[in-house]
């Protein structure tokens, strides 16, 4: 594109207003979205990097004309096998598919072993502390680490399948002791430190986890997160199945300690040998599992596999973001709580044989500059975080990252819900310098894997849209029907038509959910992303927001039912409904209609009330989940045959004009009461 060509886009889009990103009903709805500027990979970018735009061509066409050749090349290229596998891909038993299924390996031993040769000093994670202590690990030191933790599981009666609940902060432990996990094949469960005591007791008792590995706390926003307390609430009462809780001693703070059941890292640890065989593992065993919300019900547990998943992270950090592990220091700012911060944090960089970076605490301690200090510091080159936390740090203003150095950043990514074409922009000039290829990446807790998103040296990209899917994902949009629809710009649902490597196995212990919940609508070869898409004149993606019950706030996936639940489990409520309401910085936050048992509070009557059920919220799983608008009424608006009217609590939580039909309402008063105005 030449010049001219580029400066009229910019020109066009002088006169657009801002996007409009909205949560919509599927497949009627032409969207409004307009978003022409297109921003072709940096000069440099595209000289230095081994993708070009013909090699990205013949890996698409391999793809489309053999499939699972495409796979098992790259599977045979990539993984350190023990045993190859013979056949690629499975389809008899659809919509439960299985990969590579006779081959043999070890995640860890590809994670961590296979560096050593050429790596072994090499660092393979730098830790920065919130209060500023820093750590570099090399690889050697990796494996000694991982190794004596891994013989230290055993050691409490860990073996092979067994389950292991991770609870720990940000901290190169609790990538440790995921890997040590893999290493004896005991399937770990990490649960994000942000959650709440009552719902880690939950996930322990969905994996009848044997160990949970914990720390006395870690260090967030200036406090310290009490986890073993968490830990011993969880355990009260219930989790039978766990036998050991492994503790890291991270702030020193003070703890209850259960004889018999609790057991110092440190000690653990202390006679292990720095050597530990890795268990062969068959590729279809499982290797973890992390939940999610859904729609409906309980989170569920997402079972991934071991080689098609390690398979996903590896080709996704050379095809996204393009590393070069003799030179980049990659930093993923996920939690190792989500499952960015299992595939671009635990596993994807050190299966490269990258350097990675880690950062314990608060992008705002002490300052909004924290981030950027750290990039400056450590010459981050590759820098992947949520849109959600470039939104608020471009709220403190240009100040804190002028402050620093950020010319050694190559490449920026984005992930965890659309990103508004200002924060994007921002991200492209004040933090890129403008001279920084922008992966926004669309995927999820089942993919396992980034699915659809650029190529960095090849394509143009667009502020907001994911553009295109990677080589071997075959997503597509389509109607009711399961129609692909054709027409440019039309919303429907995000599809993915065939099974990829890293997809999901299952949801845990539980298959008629995994079937109902992905492939009830479309039938068995049609997995149902639960996103409402479209795609524009250039074939290029744009996430419209989910098409179900499940609220996006912060890039944290919460269902709405959860929530829900949580509220009606409170003595003083006898019903309640959530919805998402748009937020500035959270993209979405949550919005509470409540009918309270007895009488209701009137306006100004009701901060202790709303307290007391925000506080709720968070106990019952965590303050991610906190009503932001907590209102009452008599009430909730119901359809004839007794719905809740969603789509009015929608219009009511965004301010907008109701035009929906309110005569089924008993009591028309109650649109008041729930729009706060009586
Ligand atoms: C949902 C998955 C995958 C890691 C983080 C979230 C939304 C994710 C994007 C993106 C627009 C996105 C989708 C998806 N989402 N990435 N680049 N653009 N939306 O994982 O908790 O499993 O949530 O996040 O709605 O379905 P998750």
């Amino acid at each position: 594109m030449n010049l001219i060509h580029f400066l009229n886009k910019m020109l066009q889009i002088c006169n657009q207003i801002t996007q409009e990103l909205f949560m919509s009903e599927v497949n009627t709805i032409e969207s409004t979205l307009q978003e022409n500027r297109l921003f072709e990979p940096s000069k440099g970018f595209v000289s230095n990097s081994p993708m070009n735009a013909d090699a990205l061509a013949s890996l698409y066409q391999k793809a489309e004309e053999d499939y699972e050749g495409f796979w098992g090349d790259l599977a045979r290229k990539e993984i350190a096998w023990v045993k190859p596998f013979t056949k690629t891909l499975d389809e008899s038993n659809a919509p439960k598919f299985t990969w590579f299924e006779d081959g043999e390996l070890n995640v860890s031993y590809n994670c961590i072993d296979r560096h050593l040769v050429s790596s072994q000093h090499k660092t393979a994670i730098i830790f920065e502390g919130e209060r500023g202590d820093t750590r570099y690990i090399t690889y050697g030191e990796l494996a000694e680490e991982v190794n004596k933790f891994a013989n230290a599981l055993r050691a409490q009666g860990v073996g092979k399948g067994d389950r292991v609940v991770i609870y720990m902060p940000m901290i190169p432990e609790a990538v440790f002791a995921m890997q040590a996990c893999a290493r004896i094949g005991a399937i770990h469960s990490v649960v994000f430190g942000g959650f709440s005591a009552e719902a880690l007791g939950d996930r322990i008792e969905d994996t009848q986890a044997k160990v949970v590995v914990t720390a006395d706390g870690g260090y967030r926003a200036g406090r310290i997160v009490k986890l073993k307390e968490n830990v011993d609430k969880a355990l009260a009462n219930r989790c039978d199945s766990v036998k050991k809780v492994i503790v890291l001693n991270r702030t020193d703070n003070d703890v209850i300690w259960q004889e018999g059941r609790d057991i110092w890292w440190h000690e653990a640890v202390a006679n292990m040998p720095t050597e530990c065989k890795p268990m062969v593992m068959k590729a279809e065993d499982p290797l973890f599992i992390l939940y999610t919300s859904g729609s409906t019900g309980k989170p569920k547990g997402i079972q991934h596999s071991s080689a098609g998943y390690l398979l996903g992270s590896i080709m996704t950090m050379k095809w996204v973001f393009d590393v070069r592990p003799e030179h980049d220091i990659y930093w993923c700012t996920a939690d190792v709580g989500w499952i960015t911060g299992h595939s671009y944090v635990a596993y994807g960089p050190l299966a490269v044989g990258a350097t990675m970076l880690m950062y314990e605490g608060a992008p705002t301690v002490p300052d909004a500059g924290r981030f950027w200090k750290i990039i400056e510091d450590h010459k981050v080159t590759t820098f992947y975080t949520a849109p959600t936390a470039i939104r608020a740090l471009m709220k403190s203003g240009d100040d804190y990252p002028n402050r620093y150095d950020l010319s050694s950043l190559r490449l920026l990514g984005t992930v965890g819900e659309p990103i508004n074409p200002e924060a994007w922009m921002w991200y492209h000039n004040v933090i890129g310098y403008e001279n920084c290829p922008i992966v926004d990446t669309w995927w999820q807790t089942e993919t396992g894997m980034n699915m659809i998103a650029p190529i960095p040296s090849v394509t143009p990209t667009k502020p907001g849209s994911c553009t295109r899917p990677l080589p071997g994902i075959m997503a597509a949009i389509v109607d009711e029907e399961g129609h692909e629809i054709t027409q440019p710009n039309q919303g429907g649902y995000l599809v993915i038509k065939k099974p990829w490597p890293a997809m999901l196995r299952t949801v845990w212990g539980d298959d008629a959910r995994y079937k109902e919940t992905y492939f009830s609508l479309f039938g068995n070869d049609m997995y149902i992303a639960g996103d409402n898409a479209r795609r524009d004149e250039d074939g290029y993606i744009w996430i419209m927001g989910r098409v179900d019950d499940v609220l996006n706030v912060s890039g944290h996936r919460l269902g709405t039912m959860e929530i829900e639940s949580a509220l009606v489990a409170h003595p003083k409520v006898a019903e309640a409904a959530i919805v998402g309401r748009p937020h500035d910085i959270k993209g979405e936050s949550v919005m509470a209609f409540v009918v309270p048992k007895g009488n209701r509070p009137v306006q100004g009557d009701d901060t202790q009330l709303i307290q007391e059920l925000r506080d709720w919220v968070a106990d019952q799983i965590g303050p991610i989940a906190k009503p932001d608008v907590i209102r009452f009424s008599d009430n909730l608006p119901k359809t004839r045959s007794g719905k809740i009217m969603r789509r009015l609590l929608r219009q009511i939580a965004k301010g907008e004009a109701i035009n929906q039909d309110t005569s089924t309402l008993e009591n028309e008063d109650i649109i008041k009461q729930l729009q706060g105005k009586a």
